[in-house]
């Protein structure tokens, strides 16, 4: 069972008011992801576009992407049929990402409140089985003396709605070739609360 001992941010009380469901979605068509995954892996787009960090050695990331743009739209208009509050845009995310690269256990920042991972493609080597997969886990009630781990193996246009910055959420070490994957994130409308966060103006995560 994975732990966590992180501290979470605090908008984290917000979701009384402004639940956000854990649960699979299905945003986008298998040619649609298709599509997003080669501009990800577009030569142009990563010399133009794409950067490094730090965290991920093997990833070439992508903050606001004018080609994810429509897609980051359409989530956002297929999401609301699960959430009872209206939302803003804050800042969405795509990372290609490679050999090694893995993401430790953590809870996201305040621009995150509502939350979609959303998985373009994978390319793995032969060794590996047709539709390998590289999980995400997530751990629900992580402060209980019981808590849930689960474990989502997103496909190519598989996505998971999530609440961000209460949720702790990781991935072991991909042992694949490449992953693109995106992030999109929004904020409830009650500017009494968020406006801080509408339109991520500085920041990225
Ligand atoms: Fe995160």
């Amino acid at each position: 069972m994975m732990r966590f001992f992180g501290k979470l941010h605090p908008v984290a009380r917000h979701y009384a008011d402004y639940p956000v469901p854990l649960r699979t979605i299905r945003p986008i068509g298998a040619d649609q992801a298709a599509a997003a995954h080669d501009a990800l892996r577009d030569p142009a787009n990563i010399a133009q576009l794409g950067q490094k960090e730090a965290a991920y050695p093997s990833a070439v990331c992508y903050y606001r992407p004018p080609f994810l743009t429509d897609i980051f739209r359409a989530v956002g208009d297929h999401i609301r049929r699960f959430l009872d509050f209206d939302i803003v845009e804050t800042y969405y995310y795509a990372r290609l990402y490679g050999l090694g690269d893995q993401l430790k256990i953590h809870t996201d920042r305040g621009s995150c409140f509502v939350s979609v991972s959303l998985c373009f493609g994978y390319e793995y080597s032969d060794m590996f089985p047709a539709g390998s997969a590289w999980p995400i886990g997530v751990l629900e009630d992580h402060a209980s003396a019981a808590p849930r781990e689960t474990l989502f193996r997103m496909q190519p246009g598989d996505g998971f709605l999530y609440p961000g910055c209460s949720v702790p959420h990781w991935r072991d070490v991909f042992l694949g070739t490449r992953c693109g994957q995106a992030f999109f994130h929004w904020v409830p409308a009650d500017p009494a609360r968020f406006a801080e966060f509408y339109g991520d103006p500085n920041l990225k995560g």
